[in-house]
C-alpha cells in the first residue's frame, strides 16, 4: 500500500474527517464520472475568452485520463457537451468542436502509446460529418484495448438517453428485462455504473448527466474549477470516496 497525497483536505470540504492519503490498492472506484465545470470562469478570471477556458479544460481532461489510467481506474466518463450546450454562442460551440476534433486526431495518432479504449456516448448526427467520422474511427480502432476506457459524452443528455433506451427496447419487441437488462440499452451498454461522480466548479447539481447510471454513485463536489482540477484534487476526491460507507439501501456495518 503506498501513500501518495499527504495533504488531503477532502474530508473537510465534504463534512468528513480529514484523511491523510488515498489507498492505492484498496477500494478504488472502478468507474469515475466527471462534470467538467468551471472552464468559463477559469478564463474570465484571467481575462481570456471562454474558449481559452475550454482549451485548458481539454488539457485537464487529458491529464485526468492519464492519471486515472495510472491509478488503475477502469472507466472514466466525462461530460464534454450536453444536449443543452447548443444554446451557447456559436463561436463557443465551434471552439469546443474544434477542441474535440484536435483531441480525437491526437488520440488516433497516440493509440498505440496510450492503449485506451475511447467511447463516445451521445447522438452524433448533428455534428459535422468529419467529426462524426473521427468519433467512429476512434471508437473502432481503440476497441481492441481493454485495460482502461474513456467515455466522452457528446450531445449527451441523461433523460434523452433513457428515452432512447426505452425506444430501442420497444423496437426489440419489449422483451422481459430487469434493471440490468435495461442498462444494456444505455450508451455504455453493460459497463459498471459510476462509483464516484465528481463535479468541480462549485455548483451542486447533476445537470442531466448519467441520470440512470448514478443511482448509487457517491457524489463529490469541489469549488476548484475544472482546468485546475489536477492529480492532487483527484486524490482528494478518491480519498473522500474511500472513506464513505456505501450501503446500497442496506443497513450500515455498525
Ligand atoms: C462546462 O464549463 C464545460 C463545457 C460545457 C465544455 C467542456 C468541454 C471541454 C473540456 C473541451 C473538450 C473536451 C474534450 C474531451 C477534448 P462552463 O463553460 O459551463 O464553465 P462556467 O460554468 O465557468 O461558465
Amino acid at each position: 500500500m503506498s501513500v501518495r497525497s499527504k495533504t488531503d483536505l477532502a474530508g473537510e470540504s465534504q463534512g468528513l474527517p480529514r484523511h491523510e492519503h488515498i489507498e492505492e490498492t484498496e477500494n478504488l472506484p472502478r468507474h469515475i464520472a466527471v462534470i467538467m465545470d468551471g472552464n468559463g470562469r477559469w478564463a474570465k478570471k484571467r481575462g481570456l475568452p471562454r474558449t481559452a477556458g475550454h482549451s485548458a479544460g481539454a488539457d485537464s481532461f487529458r491529464r485526468a485520463a492519464r492519471y486515472c489510467q495510472k491509478l488503475g481506474i477502469e472507466y472514466l466518463t466525462v461530460y464534454a457537451f450536453s444536449t443543452e450546450n447548443w444554446k451557447r454562442p456559436a463561436d463557443e460551440v465551434a471552439g469546443i468542436m474544434s477542441l474535440l476534433e484536435k483531441y480525437l486526431r491526437q488520440a488516433l495518432r497516440d493509440l498505440e502509446k496510450e492503449r485506451v479504449r475511447i467511447c463516445i456516448f451521445g447522438d452524433l448526427s448533428p455534428f459535422a460529418p468529419e467529426l462524426q467520422t473521427l468519433c467512429r474511427e476512434c471508437m473502432e480502432r481503440s476497441a481492441v484495448y481493454t485495460g482502461a476506457q474513456v467515455n466522452i459524452c457528446l450531445n449527451y443528455g441523461g433523460r434523452d438517453e433513457i428515452v432512447r433506451a426505452a425506444k430501442r427496447w420497444a423496437a426489440d419487441g419489449c422483451p422481459e428485462i430487469d434493471e440490468a437488462g435495461f442498462s444494456g440499452y444505455m450508451w455504455g451498454g453493460h459497463i459498471p455504473d459510476p462509483d464516484l461522480l465528481i463535479r468541480p466548479g462549485g455548483e451542486k447539481r447533476i445537470s442531466n448527466f448519467l441520470l440512470w447510471e448514478i443511482a448509487y454513485a457517491e457524489l463529490y463536489f469541489s469549488d476548484v474549477l475544472w482546468p485546475d482540477f489536477d492529480e492532487k484534487e483527484f486524490d482528494k476526491a478518491i480519498a473522500a470516496y474511500q472513506h464513505r460507507e456505501r450501503r446500497f439501501g442496506d443497513v450500515g456495518k455498525g
